[in-house]
């Protein structure tokens, strides 16, 4: 059966340009095609989830503008209990700038707005909802403080918690993460989170097992269309990537999460959970877009009957 999944964090329009190469310091370059989406890690890992079937709360604050609206009724449309979603009085929505290349790889600038107006006290006031799910997910597109508080709070209630530490923070408090159960770094993030060096299979085991030392329960690296590993006290899963053609790998990581989080939260195993999260992520990066090229459950099950692992 699907698990309730609150997600505290942040949302964003995604302000999208494809161009042939990525442009210089300096340079003026002709673009391909510009659209807008919606997006931010928060909004587009709570999508995922609920995509799959979760039922799935969002604890955000939206722009007093128009995106602000439009985000709010994109996540109502995807079914989203938005409770604890408030418009952030006076300030901008939070938007993305990105720069999508022919190789679908992409470059990202993002202006928090309304994200960076969300609150300890936020936390606090959705607690008696929190309680009632079974994973809370966060990333690092909202105030430091507020992701250490809902941290603690998530302990407190006795609720697993799941952080992605995107994008990736060089100050962040690795004691604050301690009462984490996931800790879902990248290989760029891994390595400035750890200040170790993260080339070769034997450093990248290495670096996520020094944050074990902190107390983190596990932690899972994501590496691109190299797949994902799984480091626990008890050693190295390798999660292997589904072979794909990208077209925009944007949001790939966080459509990863939201479906770890999703069957997770259902009650399969990690590393069954992990492995969905690879074909799930893998279905997203042949489309364009960050929420926009989110499967459905349907749609996830006729890809995976496809899939050939890397
Ligand atoms: P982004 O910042 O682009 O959202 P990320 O850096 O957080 O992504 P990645 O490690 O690039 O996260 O990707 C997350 C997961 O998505 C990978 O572990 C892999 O399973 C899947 N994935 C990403 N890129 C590809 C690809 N080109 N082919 C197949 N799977 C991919
Ligand atoms: O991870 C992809 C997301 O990063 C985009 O949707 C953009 O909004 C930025 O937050």
């Amino acid at each position: 059966m699907a698990g309730r999944i609150a997600m505290i964090g942040s949302n964003n329009v995604d302000l999208v340009t494809n161009l042939p190469r990525m442009p210089l310091p300096g340079e003026t370059l002709a673009g391909t095609r510009f659209s807008t989406g919606f997006g931010g890690k928060g909004a587009n890992q709570a999508v995922a989830a609920a995509r799959l079937g979760s039922a799935v709360m969002m604890v955000t604050r939206v722009g007093d503008d128009g995106f602000g609206q439009d985000v709010l009724r994109n996540l109502e449309g995807h079914g989203i209990d938005l409770t604890h979603a408030r418009v952030a009085k006076g300030t901008a929505n939070g938007v993305a700038s990105i720069f999508v290349d022919p190789s679908g790889e992409n470059v990202i600038v993002i202006v928090a707005g309304a994200n960076g107006t969300l609150t300890p006290a936020d936390v606090d006031a959705a607690a008696d909802d929190l309680i009632r799910c079974d994973l809370i997910l966060l990333q690092l597109e909202v105030p430091l403080e507020t992701v250490y508080h809902a941290i603690k709070v998530a302990a407190r209630l006795g609720v697993p918690a799941i952080l992605n530490p995107a994008p990736a923070a060089p100050g962040l408090d690795l004691a604050a993460l301690r009462d984490l159960s996931w800790f879902c770094p990248n290989q760029t993030e891994l390595a400035m989170l750890t200040g170790l060096p993260v080339a070769t299979e034997d450093q990248i085991a290495a670096a996520a097992q020094s944050l074990l030392v902190h107390g983190i329960g596990n932690v899972v690296v994501t590496l691109g269309a190299r797949g994902a590993r799984l480091v626990t006290a008890g050693g190295v899963t390798a999660i292997p990537a589904i072979r794909v053609r990208p077209v925009d790998t944007t949001g790939a990581g966080d459509a990863f999460i939201g479906a770890f989080a999703h069957f997770l939260a259902a009650g399969a195993a990690p590393e069954q959970a992990l492995a969905q999260a690879a074909g799930y992520a893998a279905l997203s990066v042949t489309k364009p877009g960050a929420q926009g090229s989110y499967a459905s459950a349907q749609e996830f099950a006729a890809f995976q009957a496809t899939t050939v692992q890397s």
